[in-house]
């Protein structure tokens, strides 16, 4: 859900924020009369909106500020959890009704792996679900090759060596089907690089899917496909505090 919060802002900043354009384009757009200010045309870019009260119109259509956007994705295999890149599709590519410029995941996911990303720009409670600090579970699916034991339930719970400084902290693993290939939910509170494939690669065992389906209390919605997003619902936010 993208909350709107009262802040008093310029008007070409307004319009920059929300994606109509660069600072010199909404400056642009400004001086052509095509931005009303509660139902008449200003030409002053430096005008201050107070977002709670002002109602901003580019081309008579609403322009609603919105100082935080909060979308889950679910990520699919092949694209990459960056912002931009010169070559490679990211996962902000996907969110195609953005507003906000200044969007980044939560967390990295490898290009291989899918399931639940948390796409936002609010720094704050980015930190808090991402900081080992605060404990905020991790939890994914898992295939692997080879057969899983109450042996690697005890050595993760215990914390391994993934050969960082210090141990992981400990983790939970749930054995869903053990055999030639197993399948798994592990809950994790950090997020070192390959931390996943990096703590079965420890006990001999080779990650080939994974998936995130939850971080604190936000859990992967089913109904979205691999590639599909939608903004998150006031409850998902507000839980997420
Ligand atoms: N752990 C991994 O190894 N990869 C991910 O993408 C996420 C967690």
């Amino acid at each position: 859900m993208a909350v709107a919060v009262a802040v008093k802002i310029r008007l070409d900043k307004f319009l920059a924020d929300m994606g109509y354009g660069t600072r010199s384009e909404a400056k642009r757009e400004i001086a052509r009369g095509n931005v009303k200010i509660n139902g008449l045309p200003v030409r002053k870019p430096e005008t201050k909106i107070d977002t709670e009260k002002d109602e901003v119109a580019y081309k008579d259509q609403p322009a609603v500020y919105e100082k935080y956007e909060y979308y889950m994705l679910n990520k699919p295999a092949g694209v990459i959890s960056a912002t931009t890149d010169k070559k490679e599709k990211t996962v902000l590519d996907l969110i195609e009704e953005k507003q906000r410029k200044d969007l980044f995941p939560v967390g990295r996911l490898d290009r291989d792996t899918e399931g639940l990303l948390l796409i936002t720009n609010d720094g704050e409670l980015a930190h808090r679900l991402l900081s080992p600090k605060k404990h905020v579970d991790k939890i994914y699916y898992v295939r692997v090759q080879g057969s899983l034991s109450e042996e690697d339930i005890r050595r993760l719970a215990e914390g391994i060596d993934i050969g960082e400084e210090k141990p992981t902290l400990p983790a939970q693993l749930v054995i869903l089907k053990s055999g030639q290939t197993s399948e798994a939910e592990i809950t994790i509170q950090e997020g070192k690089f390959h931390q996943v494939k990096r703590m079965f690669h420890a006990l001999g065992k080779e990650v080939v899917y994974l998936k995130r389906l939850r971080m604190g209390t936000l859990v992967l919605d089913e109904n979205l496909k691999p590639g599909e997003y939608r903004k998150l619902t006031k409850e998902e936010r507000d839980g997420l505090c």
